[in-house]
Order: structure tokens, then C-alpha cells, then sequence
């Protein structure tokens, strides 16, 4: 209401000030000799703009604003009629371009003004905010002065405004975000505004058209202006040089920001998790030294705490969504404990029964940790560093819905992954101790194994595994970042075989078979020869019922569940099949299936390609870059595959091939063309592809 107010009396003030201001025109440009009282455009123009912006000395381009030279003439200038039809000055014979009266017409309105670079030495005059259809303003690289008129955020159109590079000072004016509506562009890079940045006028705008503001270089204080983490449509944001403090917050992480630039203030805490290797770390540089995250410095413990009491509070941390983990792992190999002394632990009575469970250090040498907690080792965890004591410090790499997953660094610098499992999970230790030594023992080439389980004193859970430095399928799919490499039919006919292998053995490889439960496109890594291996296998065996319902959930939203399977209690390898079947279309197609996270359209793929195939459209369901370079998609095996999905994805659970099969279908109709296969750096800028 308050604003309201301010505003309306606003508008009486201009009012008086423009009438009169319009009176001294007449005056003072007796060349201008307007008859009509009212002040147009031109009038405004030629009497306070142009005063203004030139300063105190005569300026080459602004003389060109003279009722002596035709309208068209005058420099950095578009025009518009009340109705909407440009003044065209493009073409020098037409009427208009010699027209020496045309600047009497009073239904003429200034569409935009740019002078970049003109050596305007003037200020800003407020009657800016007065030209009803100014669009653009750029006076950008000038020697402009002063401050940033409130007047100019009463502007009922502008939409571009560009004041860099000028030595403007003072405070942004609130009333910039009236224009919040309309506004696309608001660049004021390298000037001398201080002072914080103004909150919102009505704090629910989320200046929907907005895409590029930037605040650079200046002398902005305060903390980071929270609000702009709603301007959804922002692809560039640059807050850099200036000395702006306090944290970045998580929510900046959810924009889609392709440039952005926080350099050179005095931010502090935590980065928000990025998508991985979104920004590089000059974008965060020069900042406040506490700032840490990737791809920054990772968040170590400077507190000075023992490393033991660092391990106790790894829970506590993941509650705070603090991305610092840090663990004991106890050292065993050489060092052998010899006490299992607090063997009353239902940990290690599960350990007793379970004969031969732990291939690794066997003997009580697989348990071991400092009095804090237990750690159970498994085949290969002597790639672990093993000192007496460990200190690992992590990142989180990843959120699921039962737990964290952390990159942690050993202090050797060899790298794991660690998954911290939620509260609530594994409740009951002893039934949950076999799951996780039958996972133990699971090894294959597309399999990712667990190497390590940490129970802590408080009951805290780490699986411990290798850490790849690979991309997602996921990622590789979807990334939009140049580098990548280039997904041919050959490349993502390697990675479809490796992912059925790798469910194949879960399925039937094992003594006892287990589901992987959780087959999608995030839970493959991809190495760079197209390797292609599964993360996730086996978890929800450890959930109680009500998280691992969460992952089915999930599974339903993402279009990866079949549509048998409503607890997650009964899932089967057929209902991984299925999940497979969508992977494998998700390969094919290259499109995400399940719920759009930004349009909530729910995208359907088995049902993408039977209307393709009765539109007989069916080869245009391919993603073009697995066409590349095929010339008989027959023969490629390409179709094959596409039916081989559609088989997978069939609604009837029996009905659908088992991993075997699907297994021996892929390499019986392999891509003809592998040479594509062996070249591992062929990188998708390289090729050129619009990807
Ligand atoms: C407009 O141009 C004429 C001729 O070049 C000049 O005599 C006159 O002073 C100019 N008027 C203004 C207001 O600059
Ligand atoms: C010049 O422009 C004025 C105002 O738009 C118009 O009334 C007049 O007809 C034009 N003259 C010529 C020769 O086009
Ligand atoms: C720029 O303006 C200054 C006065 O402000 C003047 O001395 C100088 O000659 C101008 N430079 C150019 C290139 O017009
Ligand atoms: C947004 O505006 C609506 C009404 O216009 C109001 O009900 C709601 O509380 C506002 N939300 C916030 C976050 O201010
Ligand atoms: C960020 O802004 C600073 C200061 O304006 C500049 O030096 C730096 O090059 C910019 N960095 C990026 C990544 O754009
Ligand atoms: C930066 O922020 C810290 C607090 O996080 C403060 O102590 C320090 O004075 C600030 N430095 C500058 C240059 O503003």
C-alpha cells in the first residue's frame, strides 16, 4: 500500500515537473518553435535528455539532435508511431529519411537510445523514465556521472537497459524492480554503485523475462540478494567485484545459470552443489577464505577436532546438509588387532554366524576402528590406504532418498565413494549384516563393488566403494557441455551390452540371486571406453520398508517402474527387465523418460515408439546421433534393439525376456561399424554436432 502511494504521488510530481519543464523549452530552443504544450518525445529529448547526457561540453554525436537535421538523421535513435509503425530511415530516398518537420509530429515516440562509446560526460536525467515506449537504453562505456535516477524504474516499457562501464555511483534504486516484469536485460557492469542491492518491491516478482543482470564490478555490500535465486529465466549472473559477504544460497544451485560470475567479493561458507563440473572455480574465486565446496577447496575440518570426534558427528553433519564428512577407518592389514574385545556387539555376533563372510583380513583382522564403530572389509579393500588411523575427508557427490553419497578423499590422496545410509535403514543389524556381506562378495566388470561397511557407534552406516571419476549415463546423455563424447550407435550399443551383463549376473551370476531394484540411467557409470557399470545393486534390501517404498516412488516419476510393482518388496528381475527396457529406449531415443521436471509433461517412451512405428516414422524416433553413420539400420542391429526394448517394457511381466536373453539378443546384433569404439577422444565439438 505504502508503495502505491509513493507511487501516485510520483506521478503528480512528474507531471508538475515535465509541464514546466516543457515551458522552459520553448524558451530556451526558440529553433525547436513547438506550438504544442504538451511535451513529445522530441521535445524531452531535445531539451533535458539531451542537456543532460552531454554535460557541460559540446558532444559530436548529440548535435546530431537538431531540429535543422532531418529526424533520421539524428545519431543512436529509433523511433516509433503511437500506432506502432517504426519510422523507417533505412532507406535515404524514402519521404520520411529528408522529412525536416517530421520532429513536429507529435504521435512520434522513442523506441530506443544507444550510444555505447559516444563520450557522453553528462549524468542520467530522470525524465528517462518518461518516454512511454523506450525499449532499450544502452549508454554503456561513457563517462557518465551521478546517480541512477528513481524516475527510471517508472518507465512503462523499458526492457534493455545497459549503463556499464560508466562512473555512475550511489545506491540502484529500489524502483529498478517495477521493471521487473518487462525487464530482460539489466547490465550495469563496472560503475561505482554501493550500498546493498534493493529487495523486491512485491517480494512474489520473479521478473519471469529476466535473463541477464549484471551487477560487476562495483561497490555493492550487504549479503547475496537472495530473490534473484526466483528469476527462473536467468542464464547469466554477475555479482563478481563487488564486496558482497555472507553465504551463496543453495537455492542459486536449482537456476540454470550458463555464465556465471561471483568472483572477487567476500562470500563465505558453503557452495551450493552444483551440477558436477557446472561452474569452473575461477567463478567463485577471490572470494572470502572460509569459502569452500567444489569446485572450490572441499569443506576440511579446520575445527581442530580429533579425528575421532570428527567420525562421531558425520550424522549430525548430513543433518545440517554440511558437505563435510570425515571417517575413521581403522587400519588392519599390518597392523592385526588382536582384541575383538566388545564382542558382545550384535554386529560381530552376526560376523560369528555367518562362516567365512569376510574374505578380507579374516580372523578378527576384518574388524577394527579405534573403539569407534566397526569396519568390515571385503575383497579389494586393500586399495583402501591403510594407516593406523584415517582421516577421510568427503564431499557429497549426490542426495538420494536413503542417504548421502560422499566423494572422501584419503589422506594417501586416493579417492572413494562412500554412501551413508539414512536413519532408518538396516534397523535390525543382524539381518542386515548378511545383505551386506552377500553384496561383499559380488564381482563383475559392470558391477561396481563394495569394498568396505562402516557401522559406527551410533549406528551410523557407510558402504564403502570404488570412487570412478566417470559420468552418469545419465549425464552423458543429457549434458549439454562441449567435450563430450560423441554417443554413436557403437559406443551406446557397448554401454546397453554392459548394463544387461552386469544385471545378468545379479540375476543369475550369484549363489544367491539378487535384484538390483533401482535400474536407471543416474545409476550407470560410463568410463571412457564405454564400460559401462552399475551403482546402486542390492539397496533397498537394507531399507525398511517404508524408505525403500520411497525408491519405488521415484522409480514411477522417472517412468523406470513397471507397472506390476507397487511395493518394493516385490521386485523381481522381471521387474529390473522392465526398468532395463526404458534404460535401453533412454539410449535409443535419447530422451529422458518419466515426469519433465520443468514442464511436469510425463513422457511416455514405449509409448513414443508404437505410434512412431504405426505412423511407420519409426526410424525418427532414433536419436540423431546414433544414426550417424549407419547406413541399414537392420543390419546395424539398431531395429533389433528398438524391439528388444519394446519386448523388455512389455506390460505383461511374463512375457518379457529374461537378462540372458537380452544379453545374447545384443551380441548376436552388433553394430557392423565398430571402428568408432576405439577412438575414445572423438569428443562431440570435435564432430561438430549440435550437441
Ligand atoms: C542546430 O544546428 C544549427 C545549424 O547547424 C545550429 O546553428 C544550431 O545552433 C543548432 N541548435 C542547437 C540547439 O544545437
Ligand atoms: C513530413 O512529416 C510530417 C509529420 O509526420 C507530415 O505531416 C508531412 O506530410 C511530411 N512531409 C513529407 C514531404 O513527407
Ligand atoms: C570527448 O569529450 C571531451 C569533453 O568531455 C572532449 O574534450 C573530447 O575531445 C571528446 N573526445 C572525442 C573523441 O570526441
Ligand atoms: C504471493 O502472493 C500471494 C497473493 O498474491 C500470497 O497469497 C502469497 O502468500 C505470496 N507468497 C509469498 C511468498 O509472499
Ligand atoms: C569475473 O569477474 C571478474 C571481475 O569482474 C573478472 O576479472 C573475471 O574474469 C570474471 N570471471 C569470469 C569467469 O567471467
Ligand atoms: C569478510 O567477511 C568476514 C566475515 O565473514 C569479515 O570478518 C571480514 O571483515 C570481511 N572482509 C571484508 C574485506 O569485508
Amino acid at each position: 500500500m505504502a508503495l502505491l502511494n509513493l507511487f501516485s504521488l510520483y506521478i503528480f510530481f512528474i507531471f508538475f515537473v515535465s509541464t514546466q519543464g516543457s515551458t522552459l523549452l520553448t524558451e530556451s530552443e526558440s529553433s525547436a518553435s513547438l506550438s504544442s504544450s504538451a511535451s513529445s518525445d522530441v521535445e524531452l529529448l531535445l531539451g533535458k535528455i539531451k542537456a543532460s547526457l552531454q554535460g557541460n561540453s559540446e558532444n559530436l554525436l548529440l548535435s546530431s539532435w537538431n531540429s535543422t537535421v532531418p529526424m533520421c538523421q539524428w545519431r543512436g535513435l529509433k523511433w516509433v508511431f503511437s500506432n506502432g509503425t517504426p519510422l523507417l530511415c533505412t532507406d535515404l530516398s524514402s519521404p520520411q529519411s529528408t522529412n525536416l518537420s517530421l520532429f513536429k509530429d507529435p504521435s512520434l515516440h522513442l523506441l530506443s537510445l544507444q550510444l555505447p562509446s559516444a563520450n557522453l560526460s553528462g549524468s542520467l536525467p530522470r525524465e528517462l523514465g518518461e518516454f512511454s515506449m523506450l525499449q532499450s537504453l544502452y549508454v554503456n562505456i561513457n563517462s557518465l556521472s551521478g546517480t541512477i535516477p528513481l524516475e527510471l524504474g517508472y518507465s512503462s516499457s523499458l526492457s534493455d537497459i545497459d549503463l556499464g562501464y560508466n562512473m555512475l555511483s550511489g545506491s540502484l534504486p529500489p524502483s529498478i524492480w517495477n521493471l521487473c516484469d518487462k525487464l530482460v536485460s539489466l547490465r550495469l557492469h563496472a560503475n561505482s554503485l554501493s550500498g546493498s542491492v534493493p529487495e523486491l518491491a512485491l517480494p512474489n516478482s520473479t521478473c519471469k523475462n529476466l535473463q541477464v543482470l549484471d551487477l560487476g564490478k562495483n561497490k555493492l555490500s550487504g549479503t547475496f540478494p537472495e530473490f534473484i535465486t526466483r528469476f527462473l529465466g536467468l542464464r547469466e549472473l554477475d555479482l563478481g567485484d563487488n564486496v558482497l559477504s555472507g553465504s551463496i544460497p543453495e537455492s542459486l544451485a536449482a537456476l540454470n545459470i550458463e555464465k556465471l560470475n561471483l568472483s572477487h567479493n567476500n562470500f563465505s561458507g558453503v557452495l551450493p552443489v552444483f551440477g558436477e563440473s557446472k561452474y569452473s572455480g575461477e567463478v567463485f574465486e577471490g572470494n572470502n577464505p572460509g569459502l569452500c565446496g567444489l569446485p572450490l577447496k572441499s569443506c576440511t575440518g579446520s575445527s581442530g577436532l580429533s579425528p575421532g570426534a570428527i567420525a562421531g558427528i558425520v550424522i549430525g553433519l548430513m543433518a545440517g546438509a554440511v558437505i563435510l564428512a570425515s571417517l575413521l577407518i581403522g587400519y588392519v592389514q599390518n597392523k592385526k588387532k588382536k582384541s575383538r574385545g566388545e564382542s558382545e556387539d550384535e554386529l560381530e555376533e552376526a560376523e560369528d554366524e555367518e562362516n567365512g563372510g569376510v574374505p578380507f583380513g579374516v580372523g578378527g583382522g576384518g574388524v577394527g576402528g579405534a573403539g569407534e564403530g566397526k569396519l568390515i572389509l571385503f575383497q579389494g579393500g586393500e586399495h583402501l590406504t591403510l594407516e593406523d588411523v584415517l582421516n577421510a575427508t568427503g564431499q557429497v557427490m549426490e542426495k538420494t532418498n536413503y542417504g548421502t553419497i560422499y566423494k572422501a578423499k584419503l589422506a594417501d590422496g586416493g579417492t572413494i565413494a562412500l554412501r551413508l545410509l539414512r536413519e532408518g535403514s538396516c534397523k535390525d543389524g543382524s539381518s542386515c549384516l548378511p545383505v551386506i556381506r552377500q553384496l561383499g562378495k559380488i564381482r563383475n566388470e559392470n558391477l561396481i563393488p563394495l569394498r568396505a561397511f562402516y557401522q559406527g557407534k551410533r549406528g551410523e552406516k557407510l558402504l564403502i566403494y570404488d570412487y570412478l571419476p566417470h559420468r552418469s549415463l545419465h549425464d552423458l546423455l543429457y549434458e549439454t557441455r562441449a567435450g563430450r563424447p560423441v554417443l554413436n550407435w557403437a559406443r551406446r550399443h557397448k554401454i546397453a551390452l554392459g548394463i544387461a551383463r552386469g544385471l545378468a549376473f545379479l540375476h543369475t551370476g550369484l549363489e544367491a540371486p539378487i535384484t538390483h531394484g533401482n535400474v536407471r540411467s543416474k545409476n550407470v557409470l560410463v568410463d571412457e571406453f564405454f564400460v559401462a557399470r552399475l551403482t546402486e545393486f542390492g539397496l533397498d534390501k537394507l531399507m525398511i520398508p517404508a524408505v525403500a517404498d520411497e525408491i519405488v516412488a521415484l522409480a514411477k516419476t522417472d517412468g523406470y517402474k513397471a507397472p506390476e510393482l507397487q511395493k518394493m518388496k516385490k521386485c523381481n528381475s522381471r521387474t529390473d527387465v522392465y526398468a532395463y527396457g526404458i534404460l535401453l529406449l533412454e539410449i535409443l531415443i535419447g530422451k529422458k523418460p518419466g515426469k519433465n521436471a520443468r514442464s511436469g509433461e510425463f513422457v511416455d517412451l514405449p509409448s513414443m515408439v508404437k505410434v512412431a512405428v504405426l505412423e511407420e516414422t519409426t526410424m525418427e524416433v532414433f536419436d540423431v546421433e546414433v544414426l550417424k553413420g549407419i547406413r541399414n539400420p537392420m543390419e546395424e542391429g539398431l531395429v533389433q534393439a528398438l524391439k528388444l526394448a519394446m519386448g523388455c517394457c512389455a506390460p505383461v511381466a511374463s512375457v518379457r525376456p529374461t537378462m540372458e536373453e537380452v544379453v545374447k539378443q545384443l551380441e548376436e546384433n552388433r553394430p557392423r561399424n565398430r571402428s568408432a569404439l576405439y577412438s575414445p577422444t572423438e569428443t562431440r565439438s570435435e564432430i561438430g554436432t549440435p550437441f
